[in-house]
């Protein structure tokens, strides 16, 4: 058996959360195995909307299991919260859900000191969501941090102490105020809390699965273009986020991994700040936002939106070793005359290139295709026939373009507006 993946190939809130609900009735397992708070996933379906930061989308199926892997970095006290959420769900069940013992911790301080960096890069500053993911990761990193399992061993107050000791020095430079109190009881109640829940090597746990025949799904969070080393540097995310992630977020070995589904928005958003080539700053960009309810679902900031860019899309899809396109929000370019579609770069000394420069903010111009839009209302459609002939000369454009088959269209934000061909 083999794990696949399932990721985003921009700058992420493509719409993996609705797949990965969509797709866990096909696994036995979902695992998330990088990022933290700083993800917002969004599922739908009947009456229910609901937004996960931790815990695996997968979580609303009754009999998949949940794994929250090495990978990640977790705040308790969000993961309290989120628990609280989905408790008010009947099916719910505690014990669908399993975290790794090597989870890293996010503490208070490492978020105060992610508002801190933040604040004193004035206009430079990257947009973070202020979760403490780069300082938990730094943490890691630095050999520093402190891990799920370590809140069992009767020293854990005592390393915790010292870890905020650190910070508190690493404070002293920034003039930034802040109060602990509040969150330091609130952190230690959720680390209680989380004691009981089921803690795993999830190493062991899921090679187990793989060698009893089950299917995992490894859940991506943020994009591509947000990966440490491959993302538009410095205006990233703290850790890697495309396929070799899955590998060392979960224990799971290179050739365990299976296909690679690709997760991509017909058009392009990106929530903080860092180069956009394609981005829109006219009606069209405001129409695509107001269209697509483009406001993130863990901060609320307005998303920028522009034309979908095939380079940086072929770029993504060769780092990840992309099998197969899931391509979401078909129905918010409704009501376009044209649509562009971004096929490669002219840069400054007038050269063209479909490959992403060094740095993404050097001056490239967008070479632009244009495609006829459509005016149809893609959202009560239900099967991938039905779709007006333009929509599928769209999917057949990118697929010819990237190499790929386009698998998914998806035409609204419930499970059932997905069309599978
Ligand atoms: P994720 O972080 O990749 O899981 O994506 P987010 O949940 O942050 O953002 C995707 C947003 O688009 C959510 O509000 C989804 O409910 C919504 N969504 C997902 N797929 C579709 C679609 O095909 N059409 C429309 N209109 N909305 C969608
Ligand atoms: P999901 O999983 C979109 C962005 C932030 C910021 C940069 C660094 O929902 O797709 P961080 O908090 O990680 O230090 O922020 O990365 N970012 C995301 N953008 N979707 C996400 O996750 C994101 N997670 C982080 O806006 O620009
Ligand atoms: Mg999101």
């Amino acid at each position: 058996m083999s794990v696949d993946v399932l990721l985003g190939l921009q700058w992420g809130d493509e719409g993996k959360g609705k797949i990965v609900d969509y797709l866990t009735p096909k696994y036995n397992v979902i695992a998330r195995f990088q990022g933290g708070p700083n993800a917002g996933h969004t599922l739908k379906f009947g009456n229910t909307k609901h937004v996960l930061h931790q815990i695996p989308s997968g979580i609303f199926h009754e009999g998949s299991k949940n794994v929250i892997g090495n990978g990640v970095v977790l705040d308790p006290i969000t993961f309290q919260k989120e628990i609280a959420a989905l408790e008010k769900f009947d099916g719910y069940n505690k014990s669908a859900l399993c975290l790794s013992r090597k989870v890293q911790l996010i503490l208070p301080t490492h978020r105060v000191l992610d508002a801190a960096y933040e604040q004193a890069k004035g206009k430079d500053k990257i947009g973070s969501t202020l979760k403490g993911i780069g300082p938990t990761y730094t943490d890691k990193i630095s050999r520093n941090g402190l891990r799920i399992g370590d809140v069992l061993a009767p020293n854990f107050k005592e390393r915790y102490e010292k870890l905020k000791e650190r910070h508190f020095a690493i404070l002293e430079r920034f003039e930034y105020e802040y109060d602990l109190t509040e969150d330091e009881a609130k952190f230690f109640e959720a680390i209680e809390f989380l004691k009981g829940f089921d803690l795993v090597d999830s190493e062991y746990y899921l090679n187990e699965k793989l060698s009893a025949g089950e299917n995992i799904l490894a859940e991506g969070a943020q994009g591509s273009l947000l990966d440490i080393d491959f993302g538009s540097y410095p205006f990233v995310t703290s850790s890697n986020t495309t396929t070799a992630a899955a590998c060392t977020g979960l224990g799971i070995a290179a050739n365990k991994i299976g296909d690679v589904f690709g997760v991509f928005k017909a058009y392009c958003t990106r929530v903080g700040s860092g180069p956009f080539p394609t981005e829109l700053h006219d009606k069209i960009g405001e129409q695509i936002r107001e269209n697509g309810g483009e406001f993130g679902a863990t901060t609320g900031r307005p998303r920028r939106c522009g034309w979908l860019d095939l380079p940086a899309l072929k770029y993504a899809t060769m780092i990840n070793g992309a099998t197969k396109l899931y391509m979401m929000k078909a129905d918010v370019l409704t009501g376009f005359d044209t649509i562009e579609v971004c096929t490669g770069y002219k840069k400054a000394d007038g050269t063209i290139t479909e490959q992403l420069p060094f740095d993404l903010s050097e001056e490239v111009t967008p070479i632009y295709e244009s495609l006829s839009g459509w005016s149809e209302d893609l959202t009560g459609i239900s099967s991938y026939d039905g779709l007006p002939e333009t929509v599928k000369s769209y999917v057949k454009f990118i697929e010819e373009k990237v190499g790929l088959p386009i698998e998914i269209v998806s035409v609204g934000p419930d499970r059932e507006q997905t069309l599978m061909r």
